[in-house]
C-alpha cells in the first residue's frame, strides 16, 4: 500500500490557543494525521477540548497542558511537560491571540502590553524555547497564524493589527536564520472565520442566531485553516519557507463574501 502523503506519525506537535476555535480545529487535524497533539492554552476548558477528542479520534494522542504563552515560565513549563510526556516539539504552531477592538486614541498602555504580548511576544517566547532541541535533533518545523489585518488598516484593531504584522516579520526573519539548520518557518494568514472567539464578538455586537449562521455559511471554518496549517508543515511544503500562506476564500483579490 502506497503510505499517505500527508502523515505525522510519531511528530510531536504543538498548538497554542486549542481550547477552541481554530487553534482547535488544527489541533484535531494534526491528530487525524497520526500526531500526539499537546493543547496549550491558558483557559482550562482545554482539558475537555482534549478528552472530546481523544474520544472522537478513539486514542490518548492529545494532552492538555495550561499555559499563558504570554508568560515565560510558562512556556518553559509547556515545552518541559511536552517532552515528558511525548518527547521534544517537532511542529510548533503558535495560534493563540485575541483581537479586542480599540483605535489609536481607545488604546492606552496596558491594553497594547496585553495584546502585543500574547499575540507577538508569546510567539517570540515559543521559538526560542522549542528551536534549540529543534536544532539538535536536525530540524523542525514552525507555524505560525498572522491576520489580514496585518496590512488592513482596520482603525479599530491597532495593536492587533500591528501584533499580526510583527507575525509576518518574525516568520520572515526566522524562517531565513533557521533555514540552515533545517528548521522551516511559515505563516498561514486566515480572513475570516467563524471561530467561538469570533461568534462571541458577533453576538455582542447585537447579530442573532439567523445572521450568524447566514455569516458563517460564507466566512471560512477553523478546518480550511487546518489544512493549510497541516500542509506547511508537511513534507509535502518543504521547499516552502518564509511564506505567508492566506487562506480567506478569494477575499484579497477582491471576492465578496
Ligand atoms: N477568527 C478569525 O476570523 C481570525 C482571522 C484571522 C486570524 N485569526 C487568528 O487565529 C488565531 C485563533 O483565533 P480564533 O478565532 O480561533 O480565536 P478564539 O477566541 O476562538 O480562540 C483563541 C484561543 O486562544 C486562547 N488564548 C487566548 N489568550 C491566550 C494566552 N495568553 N495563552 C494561551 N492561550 C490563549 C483562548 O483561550 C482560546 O482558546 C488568533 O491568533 C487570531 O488572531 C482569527
Amino acid at each position: 500500500m502506497t503510505a499517505p502523503l500527508i502523515a505525522f506519525d510519531g511528530r510531536t506537535v504543538v498548538v497554542t490557543g486549542a481550547a477552541k476555535g481554530i487553534g482547535r480545529a488544527i489541533a484535531m487535524r494534526f491528530l487525524q494525521c497520526g500526531a500526539r497533539v499537546v493543547i496549550a492554552d491558558s483557559d482550562e476548558g482545554g482539558l475537555d477540548t482534549a478528552k472530546r477528542l481523544a474520544e472522537r479520534e478513539g486514542h490518548a494522542r492529545v494532552h492538555f497542558i495550561r499555559c499563558d504563552v504570554s508568560k515565560r515560565s510558562e512556556i518553559e513549563a509547556l515545552v518541559d511537560g511536552t517532552a515528558r510526556h511525548f518527547g521534544a516539539v517537532d511542529v510548533l504552531v503558535n495560534n493563540a491571540g485575541i483581537f479586542p477592538r480599540a483605535d489609536l486614541l481607545q488604546t492606552d498602555e496596558a491594553f497594547w502590553d496585553n495584546v502585543l504580548g500574547i499575540n507577538l511576544k508569546g510567539a517570540y517566547l515559543l521559538c526560542q524555547a522549542v528551536v534549540p532541541a529543534m536544532m539538535e535533533r536536525g530540524g523542525g518545523v514552525i507555524v505560525n497564524i498572522g491576520s489580514n489585518h496585518a496590512a488592513a488598516g482596520e482603525p479599530a484593531t491597532m495593536a492587533y493589527a500591528v501584533s499580526k504584522g510583527g507575525i509576518v516579520t518574525l516568520t520572515k526573519n526566522l524562517a531565513k536564520a533557521l533555514a540552515k539548520h533545517n528548521i522551516r518557518v511559515n505563516c498561514v494568514q486566515p480572513g475570516w472565520v467563524a471561530s467561538e472567539g469570533e461568534v462571541a464578538r458577533w453576538k455582542a455586537n447585537g447579530m442573532d442566531e439567523e445572521q450568524i449562521a447566514a455569516l458563517s455559511a460564507r466566512v471560512q471554518t477553523g478546518e480550511d485553516i487546518a489544512d493549510a496549517v497541516v500542509f506547511l508543515a508537511s513534507g509535502m511544503s518543504k521547499q516552502i519557507i518564509g511564506q505567508v500562506l492566506v487562506v480567506d476564500g478569494g477575499a484579497s483579490v477582491g471576492r465578496v463574501q
